[in-house]
């Protein structure tokens, strides 16, 4: 096998987003564009050479053939050993827990996370670093400088390898170890939740769940731990089979992507728990019988109850931290537990930090979600555990444990308006307008609300001191309501306006209401300051969760 160096040039845009570098399948599959990005990241991270590398991805279109060309890179640019998931799979949660595990310097994620796949849809590339977590700004920054720039990459010459056989084999100098993809993320959570109780939950026979995998990576995790080590009935996973297209669905677990589990939950013989989980394995969506928990809540939740759940009895809670646009309901657990809360940018990469600090225990986004210091990404299957293991020791409803924490801490009314494929010109202009002003708004009235505060976030590490500004313009009114806008950072057509609505309720009395007329006012507030049917053309969002 011969290590061969070929001459290539930059593509432009290589810049990794909120979550990696993200394009459409046709996009990777120009020659050279996988490899630039790929040799990139071992121009620049030095300890791979020589060092452990986990290679895994979410088994959509071009994962099998992008983990081919990975490896022969990686094998020619030194690497000594790489451990690499069963068929090239692994859910990104799993790739952070093996990361962990067997103490490697580094992880590539390929995924899309809950963009749609196949020939004509997306794929992506993220790379993690040895804490597990994704690559924190300063180390995607070298590496798009460095495909700015590229003028070679190594390959090593040599035909596919089997990634279907579990075992070990030789590629040139590097190891190559296939694994089984769900063996040591199954024990992480067996270590954490207690199986007993949530297997006397099922054997009870009163208690129904469906799981849908949404034909995404999250089917074998499930179908192991929930049918085969908890006692699930067969059939509780739902859509388990990982498609290469995720059967032609947009594998996002929230109401509109997810309605064939929505639907289950519904009416008089709706299913007492049902979770849904996306592309890769991180989001997860959680719904009792006629009840959607939001992200949001389902954070505050998960923190104001650890104390229930073995795995995090045994030291006191640090803190928990939140993404900017998440509700503020974790915020009031937080006051009422004495720990710190602390306000990230959005996208995960921003918890690391502060997990590896043990500043924090906890941690969430309104996205869908939710994650704990047991790995350094958020966990779609773990915060579906965590809700079992709660259903399990509390012996309540979905609805009565999220009701009696509303009563406890105030409902954090929440909603989130996406206006997707809008005309990039036409988005950065409307923000550009909303920064024009924002100096001038507080203190002003607009329908009846007063504006406390309006800033663009920008946040300082507090481990690193890096400076990451212009995240979202937040709008705060007295009372508490705020209204967030910002541009998505992980979409691949066009641009995405994300505007995220927020009220918040003391009263008991008041918090039975449905969200949608509780915002009414607040989204004709966020609709006249940034003119968003002037400036986009759009009456009505493309996506409401
Ligand atoms: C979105 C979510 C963000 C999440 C990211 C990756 O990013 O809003 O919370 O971390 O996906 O799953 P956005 O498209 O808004 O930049
Ligand atoms: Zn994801």
């Amino acid at each position: 096998m011969q290590i061969l160096k070929t001459n290539t040039t930059p593509f432009d845009g290589q810049r990794p987003g909120t979550s990696g570098l993200r394009k459409k399948v046709k996009t990777f599959k120009q020659p050279h564009y996988l490899e630039n990005f790929v040799q990139a990241i071992f121009d620049t991270q030095g300890d791979l050479v020589g060092g452990t590398l986990v290679v895994g991805g979410d088994g959509r279109y071009y994962n099998r053939e992008a983990t081919q060309i990975i490896l022969r890179i990686a094998a020619a640019n030194g690497v000594a050993h790489v451990i690499v998931g069963q068929s090239g799979l692994l859910s990104t949660p799993a790739v952070s827990c093996v990361i962990r595990k067997y103490k490697a310097h580094g992880g590539i994620v390929l995924s899309a996370s809950h963009n749609p796949g196949g020939p004509d849809e997306d794929f992506g590339i993220k790379f993690n670093t040895a804490n597990g977590g994704p690559a924190p700004e300063n180390v995607t920054e070298a590496i798009y400088q460095r495909t700015t720039t590229i003028n070679d990459f190594q390959t090593l010459e040599t035909t596919d390898i089997d990634l279907d056989k579990i075992g070990t084999l030789q590629l040139h100098e590097m190891q190559v170890e296939i694994i089984d993809p769900v063996t040591d993320y199954a024990e992480l959570m067996q270590s954490l939740f207690d199986f007993e109780s949530i297997r006397n939950l099922f054997e009870s026979g009163s208690f129904s769940m469906r799981f849908d995998a949404m034909h995404a990576i999250t089917g074998p995790y499930a179908c192991r731990i929930l049918e085969e080590m908890l006692g699930a009935p067969s059939g509780t996973v739902i859509n388990g089979t990982p498609l290469t297209d995720f059967g032609g669905g947009h594998p996002d677990p929230n109401l509109v992507h997810a309605h064939e589990i929505v639907s289950m939950t519904q009416g008089s013989n709706g299913i007492d728990f049902a979770a849904a989980s996306d592309g890769d394995g991180d989001r997860n969506m959680v719904l009792g019988q006629n009840f959607f928990v939001t992200p949001s809540d389902s954070l505050a939740v998960i923190v104001a109850n650890y104390h229930l759940i073995s795995g995090y009895q045994k030291d006191k809670i640090k803190g928990v931290a939140r993404s900017m646009p998440t509700s503020q309901a974790v915020d009031h657990v937080a006051d009422k537990l004495g720990i710190e809360c602390f306000e990230t940018p959005t996208g995960w990469k921003f918890f690391g930090n502060l997990l590896d600090a043990e500043k924090i225990t906890f941690c969430g986004e309104e996205s869908f979600g939710t994650g704990s210091n047991h790995v350094r990404e958020k966990d779609g299957l773990w915060a579906v555990l965590f809700w079992l293991n709660l259903l399990a020791v509390k012996k309540q409803s979905v609805a009565t444990i999220v009701q009696e924490h509303w009563r406890e801490f105030g409902r954090n009314y929440y909603t989130r308006y996406d206006y997707e494929g809008v005309n990039k010109e036409a988005a950065t202009d409307l923000m550009q307008q909303l920064r024009n002003k924002l100096a001038s708004l507080p203190g002003t009235q607009i329908q009846n609300h007063t504006i406390e505060y309006a800033d663009d976030f920008s946040y300082t590490d507090p481990i690193d001191n890096t400076v990451s500004k212009n995240q979202g313009v937040r709008i705060g009114f007295i009372g508490g309501s705020r209204i967030i806008y910002r541009l998505s950072g992980t979409g691949t057509e066009g641009a995405t306006l994300r505007v995220y609505l927020e009220s918040y309720e003391i009263d008991p009395e008041k918090q039975q209401q449905a969200t949608a007329g509780v915002m009414t006012p607040l989204i004709s507030i966020a609709q006249e300051l940034a003119q968003i049917t002037q400036k986009t053309g759009r009456t009505q969002p493309t996506v409401i969760t």
